[in-house]
């Protein structure tokens, strides 16, 4: 798919339909979230992936308006950092003023790179930051050095929805020559 097709075609997808991605596809779509840069390459992300049964599971744990968005989507990943392992030094004092900001920046481009390449292979996503954080920690056993940030939904879309309004570079840029 062209560049600019998948920056300006991308979307939310809240609609699926009834058809399975496969392992293999999965895969392929965490490989290009590995292939995004991260402070000091640390690439601090770690994926729990829930399929069938799984799947089900997890969707319990999202609060209601998410349930309804991923009905039908075969595929939840739960998208974590590992924690102090980017945006320090090697002495473990922040590098800079973000403390650990980085952490959550390469964790996002990794996510941006999931929807890009899910998009690029015929499928949808959606991200969701609201979810029951202690159910999935527990149900996959998540340990503390893991910080769980987003949960993700992968299908096959049912539904292209118009692109959302979005600010105009002058009112997000500021140009001093
Ligand atoms: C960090 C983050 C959390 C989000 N959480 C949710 C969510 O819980 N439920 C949902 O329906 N959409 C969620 N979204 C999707 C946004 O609403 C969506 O990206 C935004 O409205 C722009 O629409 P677009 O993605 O179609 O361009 C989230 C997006 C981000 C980046």
């Amino acid at each position: 798919m062209e560049l600019n097709n998948a920056i300006f075609e991308r979307r939310s997808i809240r609609k699926y339909k009834d058809q399975p991605v496969s392992e293999q596809q999965v895969r392929e779509i965490l490989w290009a979230a590995s292939n995004a840069p991260s402070w000091t390459n640390s690439q601090p992300s770690r994926y729990f992936v829930a399929m069938d049964a799984a799947r089900d599971a997890v969707a319990e744990m999202l609060p209601q308006f998410n349930k309804n968005n991923v009905i039908n989507a075969p595929v939840l990943i739960v998208s974590c950092v590992k924690k102090g392992t980017s945006g320090y030094r090697k002495d473990g004092t922040a590098a800079t003023h973000l403390d650990d900001g980085f952490l959550h920046f390469d964790n996002g481009l990794r996510v941006q790179n999931i929807c890009l390449k899910a998009l690029d292979m015929g499928l949808g996503t959606l991200i969701m930051g609201l979810y029951d954080e202690k159910a999935i920690r527990e149900y996959f056993e998540i340990d503390d050095s893991l910080e769980i940030v987003c949960v993700l939904s992968v299908g096959v879309p049912a539904d292209q929805p118009d692109a959302r309004p979005r600010k105009s570079v002058d009112e997000i840029a500021v140009f001093k020559k």
